[in-house]
């Protein structure tokens, strides 16, 4: 059996999306369908659209999202119809030699659903991250599906799936931020925000926060950082130094995905500092560094997939941290928007005016 539902479709590269009719399959073996309550707009998804990703179009964008699960197939025994759960994009297979080595965050064999959605003239749609949630209902892998305290609203529970983990474990797991460190962040969109909350949550003492826009730079003070830097007119090699003694950050989060502002990141450090790399290049950037500079400066350069989190470990436990105050989920939606504004929402993220955009059914 299968259903159709409607769901945002990007057709083709730099072709504006369309909502389609989608047709989604009864879940199997492992599977489940979910009924989606909200799903953020994610720069991601705008890669994808621009085919900065990969060329498999056409995609079924959306990938931060939280929903109740419709039904699950075949062998599924941790997640049950009716269960509220944020999706994540990387269910984690128990495995694999990451896996084994009990160390599943990186884990090398993550599941998505078999089964493919389709148009209704057959087409394979490709689901962004394994997901595609801008979609009244979706079919993922069960394990793709965490449970969590039904009392947070979806659309900032949601959030949680993708940018807001990623920040905030960017600074907690990847960065391993400690208390009194000095950390920086490197573009103050919904992820850099994110790193600003994670590197507060941990006691970092400075908190520097750097964009080209003073609007985001605004919000990141709201956030938690501590000092900004407008990059389009200040240095932000030289401003950071400056504000920690000369020295550079303990931990710089770059959260752009520029080959500009990695380098940034590398040079804005203390020597044996952490860069970590959270925003996502395109296949075209390349990056040179002296390779002196590289061994002279120490320390640690890591990407941060998905803030190296665990999602059955990370997300109930950020999701307590809201309920009880220690930090605000919600500060991060800037507006609520319907299926058919996600073209308008990737034109207001492009503008700079949004930290996130949330599609709520
Ligand atoms: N690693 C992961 O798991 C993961 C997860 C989600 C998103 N991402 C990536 O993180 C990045 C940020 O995502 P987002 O949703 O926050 O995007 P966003 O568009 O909301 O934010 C980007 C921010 O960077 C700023 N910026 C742009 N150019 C800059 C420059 N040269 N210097 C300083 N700031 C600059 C913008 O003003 C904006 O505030 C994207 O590359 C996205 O694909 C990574
Ligand atoms: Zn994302
Ligand atoms: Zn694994």
């Amino acid at each position: 059996m299968t259903q159709q539902v409607q769901g945002v479709v990007a057709p083709g590269r730099d072709e504006p999306v369309r909502v389609e009719t989608i047709v989604i399959p009864d879940p199997g073996p492992g599977e489940a369908v979910v009924k989606v309550q909200a799903c953020g707009v994610c720069h991601t998804d705008l890669h994808y659209k621009q085919g900065g990703i990969n060329d498999d179009f056409p995609f079924l964008l959306g990938h931060e999202a939280a929903g109740v699960v419709e039904s699950v197939g075949e062998g599924v025994t941790d997640v049950a119809p009716g269960d509220f759960v944020i999706l994540n994009w990387r269910a984690v297979c128990g495995q694999c030699r990451a896996c084994l080595r009990g160390r599943p965050w990186y884990c090398f064999d993550t599941h998505n659903a078999r089964q493919k959605m389709t148009l209704t003239d057959g087409t394979e749609l490709s689901p962004a991250l394994g997901i595609g949630a801008f979609a009244e209902k979706t079919l993922v892998a069960a394990g793709q599906c965490t449970k969590v305290d039904p009392a947070v609203a979806p659309s900032v529970a949601g959030l949680l799936g993708c940018g807001v983990m990623a920040g905030i474990g960017a600074a907690i797991n990847t960065g391993q931020v400690g208390r009194g460190d000095s950390v920086a962040v490197i573009g103050c969109g919904g992820v850099g925000d994110a790193a600003v909350v994670g590197a507060r949550l941990a006691g970092a003492a400075r908190i520097i926060a750097v964009d080209i826009d003073d609007r985001k730079l605004a919000k990141a003070r709201e956030m938690g950082a501590t000092h900004t830097v407008n990059s389009r007119t200040d240095d932000p090699v030289e401003a950071i130094r400056e504000l920690t003694g000369g020295f550079g950050a303990d931990v710089v989060i770059e959260a752009v995905g520029r080959p500009e502002t990695y380098r940034q990141a590398f040079y804005a450090r203390d020597l044996a500092g952490t860069v970590v790399l959270v925003g996502v290049p395109t296949p075209e950037m390349k990056l040179e560094l002296p390779l002196l500079d590289v061994f002279g400066r120490g320390g640690a350069l890591k990407s941060s997939w998905y803030g190296d989190c665990l999602p059955s470990r990370d997300f109930p436990m950020l999701i307590d941290l809201h309920q009880q105050g220690r930090i605000d989920l919600a500060a991060f939606v800037t507006e609520t928007i319907g299926l058919g504004d996600v073209e308008h929402a990737f034109a207001r993220m492009h503008e700079g005016d949004v930290l996130r955009s949330v599609v709520v059914f």
